[in-house]
């Protein structure tokens, strides 16, 4: 078996991607995909984090628990990577002592030098262009509350940053129309929206956010600050425009849902009266982390 690495849904075909969610879906129903009740017993899964993290890091550790598997956690303060040692060297080195290892970082070429340097699966945390463990979550919570994802409109509002370009992957993968509006001065990656076109993907970018969101099932956004970015007045001036509130709610479908990957900035991003009020499903998108993970791990480690 090919090494099996979970690096973005643009690098997975459908139906890959797509057994992953299934096993999710089984996990979360509380029918396992195998008759294993410990499947990845012996396995260990190291978690290394150069940002911060709340919802990866928790939900990673528990689901690989759940799988029977044991987890290890670095932080690049508390390890070597504080002190200058490469990812290429710490890539050879926890490939001598964990089956797995889950990378969170700043930069898309640190995550590509832990892949080539690594001889055991490498899953993307996160990095400053993409977040797909999120988006398969998204997907799945998306499906748990209006069926199949297929033939839906999303609207993302806000910055192009690493989660709307995940999303641009999604829109091709689980063939739905992906409507972005974001400010001129940040819209998402070119080579995305081109990789988008070019597979025949229904994907828009523009700045109106009525036109985005008119008739959408799904409302979308994420932080104005992502890790990494320069906070200022420039970039709220820029982003101010394109908050999620009741108004924006109301110029979407009927039964529209709103998501946010969290962690959220009420006042900023999205109104309290959008993020806690009855169309938010970001609770169950949370909790689906677990689950979509556990998917990706019995993937990654061959067990579906
Ligand atoms: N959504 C998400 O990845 O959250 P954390 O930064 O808390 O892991
Ligand atoms: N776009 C955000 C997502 C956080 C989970 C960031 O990169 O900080």
């Amino acid at each position: 078996m090919d090494r099996r690495d979970f690096l973005d849904l643009d690098t997975h075909d459908r139906a890959t991607l797509r057994r992953m969610l299934d096993a999710a879906k089984a996990f979360k129903a509380g029918t396992p995909p195998t008759a294993e009740s410990k499947p990845l017993a012996g396995k260990t899964l190291a978690l290394i984090f150069e940002k911060p993290s709340t919802r990866t890091r928790v939900s990673f550790e528990v689901g690989m628990l759940q799988l029977g598997g044991d987890v290890i956690v670095l932080e690049r303060e508390s390890s070597q990577l504080g002190r200058g040692e490469t990812v290429a060297d710490t890539a050879r080195v926890l490939s001598r002592y964990v089956d797995i290892i889950m990378l969170r970082t700043t930069k898309v070429e640190k995550l590509m030098e832990m892949v080539e340097h690594a001889t055991v699966p490498v899953v993307n945390g996160l990095t400053d262009r993409t977040h797909p463990c999120q988006v398969m979550a998204d997907v799945m919570t998306v499906e748990q509350h209006l069926g199949p994802i297929a033939g839906k409109r999303v609207a993302w509002c806000g910055d192009g940053n690493n989660m709307a370009t995940t999303w641009i992957h999604a829109a091709v993968r689980f063939d739905f129309e992906l409507r972005l509006a974001c400010p001129d001065q940040l819209h998402p990656p070119a080579g995305a929206l081109a990789w988008a076109r070019a597979q025949g993907g229904r994907v828009s970018v523009d700045a109106d956010l009525s036109s985005a969101v008119s008739g959408a099932d799904v409302v979308v956004t994420d932080t104005w600050v992502s890790m990494g970015d320069e906070p200022g007045i420039v970039r709220d001036n820029l982003l101010r425009p394109f908050q999620v509130d009741d108004r924006v709610m109301a110029a979407a479908g009927p039964n529209a849902i709103f998501l946010h990957c969290l962690p959220a900035h009420r006042g900023q991003e999205v109104t309290a009266s959008v993020i806690d009020g009855p169309r938010s499903v970001v609770w169950d998108e949370a909790e689906n982390r677990l689950h979509a993970q556990k998917g990706i791990l019995m993937w990654c480690l061959g067990k579906i």
